[in-house]
């Protein structure tokens, strides 16, 4: 449960805000690269942490994001011609570059240097890793780039996809990093029969039990969540996740399986971009593994203009009662989008109020994640920057699962160690 004040410094994302301010101390993945495909292709909509922006590749290729309303009287320049190295207003011809310095101002006099005093506010950009990132806070406390493993591997090794949510990020992120849900959400109902006779780690143990005992620890990036279950006489298993300040995850994964990044954001305090990473080191990923399958079906289900998938809440996500019977224990059918996901995480309404919610043992991620948020706003609020930001070193880490005799700590086996952290080069 939290209170209604630090509900709403949670979740309200727009300039000015305490959240807002904090996330914009972060470099923040804007939109995939491939949507703008090439020099001079047409202008995109952008909507970041509550701003109307315009992506565009001029033609160099360099990548300019630019707000959405020309300085003169505020038209969109989503309409603008994208030209010669630049952004031209349809309305009177006033033309940026991705600088944001205005380089022509044909309705003005040729003598005048009215154009060299107008400026439009242009954020700066890097494209790696498949992802435009951009930075949306203080020049001077440009920070360091999240060092995310995938970003510095060759484009063949990784996947990479995007949809929205229509809610908060914050609670599309708790649904990310609530690992027990497995077992609920996304089982079948013959998953204990099934488990019996199963061989994989994830057919035996993922469902049964489906309670599991949540390790939780503080870390420089965020919170590593360790859910232990207690499966043989003598051993544990373990699902372990990340949460990465502000609003990355990293599912537990089976060893050598594909590691998933999610990024989770806030287009506004009531929509979520999720920019979903499938990648491997060593090699490309496989079309029929879980991690890859899921980014092509999601390429292939969300509509590119609008970003929703098939199924969602106007179509109650496909839900159907006899599937829910018989087979599912949702009744939500998968390979529509985030179907089933996104039905629990949009049903809270856009901000979940959490004044009315019973948190239980199984949301002690949760509870660390909300906590380590509100606590990087208190400390900015008191003019501490966030630690994170400043040390781009510190995302070079993944997700794991091990089974584990129940002497062993997960954190003390060599193996699982090298799962969970990337070797410094
Ligand atoms: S409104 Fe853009 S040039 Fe006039
Ligand atoms: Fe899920």
């Amino acid at each position: 449960m939290l209170s209604q004040e630090d509900n709403e410094l949670l979740c309200r994302v727009g300039p000015g805000t305490p959240m807002g301010t904090l996330l914009r101390r972060f470099w923040t993945p804007a939109m995939l690269s491939d949507e703008l495909p090439g020099p001079d292709c047409d202008p995109v909509r952008v909507r970041l942490l509550g701003e109307d922006l315009i992506a565009f590749r001029d033609t160099n290729g360099n990548v300019g994001l630019i707000d959405n309303y020309c300085p003169h009287r505020r038209a969109s320049l989503f309409f603008g011609r994208n030209e010669e190295c630049g952004l031209r207003c349809v309305y009177h011809g006033w033309k940026f570059d991705v600088n944001g310095d205005c380089v022509d101002m044909p309705s003005e006099p040729a003598e005048s240097n009215f154009k060299d005093k107008v400026h439009i506010t242009a954020y700066p950009v890097l494209d790696k890793g498949g992802i435009i990132w951009t930075y949306m806070g203080p020049k001077e406390l440009t920070p360091e780039m999240p060092g995310f493993e995938w970003t510095d591997l060759p484009d063949s090794h990784w996947v990479v996809t995007k949809l929205l949510y229509e809610s908060n990020f914050v609670q599309a992120v708790e649904g990310e990093i609530d690992t027990v849900h497995l077992g609920f959400l996304h089982s079948n109902l013959d998953v204990d029969e099934k488990a019996k006779t199963a061989t994989s780690w994830v057919g035996k143990y993922a469902y049964t039990p489906r309670w599991s005992n949540f390790h939780v620890k503080t870390t420089d990036y965020g919170i590593q969540i360790g859910a232990q279950k207690p499966v043989e006489e003598d051993s544990y298993y373990w699902r372990i996740a990340q949460w990465l300040t502000p609003y990355y995850t990293m599912i537990p994964r089976m060893p050598g399986t594909a590691v998933r990044v999610g990024m989770w954001v806030p287009m506004d305090d009531e929509h979520t971009w999720i920019m979903l990473v499938a990648y491997h080191t060593d090699r490309p990923p496989e079309p029929e593994e879980n991690a890859t399958q899921e980014v092509l079906m999601l390429q292939k289900t969300v509509d590119r203009k609008t970003w929703l998938p098939e199924a969602r809440m106007e179509n109650d996500f496909f839900i159907d009662r006899e599937l829910q019977k018989t087979t599912s224990f949702s009744g939500i059918p998968r390979g529509f989008g985030r179907s089933q996901d996104a039905a629990m995480v949009e049903s809270m309404g856009p901000i979940t109020d959490r004044t009315h919610e019973h948190l239980g043992t199984t949301d002690r991620g949760i509870i660390g994640m909300r906590n380590h948020l509100l606590r990087a706003v208190k400390d900015l609020q008191e003019g501490i920057e966030p630690y994170a930001a400043n040390n781009g070193r510190v995302y070079q880490v993944r997700s794991a699962a091990a089974l584990l005799p129940r002497s062993v700590a997960f954190e003390d086996d060599p193996a699982t160690r090298k799962e969970l952290f990337v070797e410094p080069k």
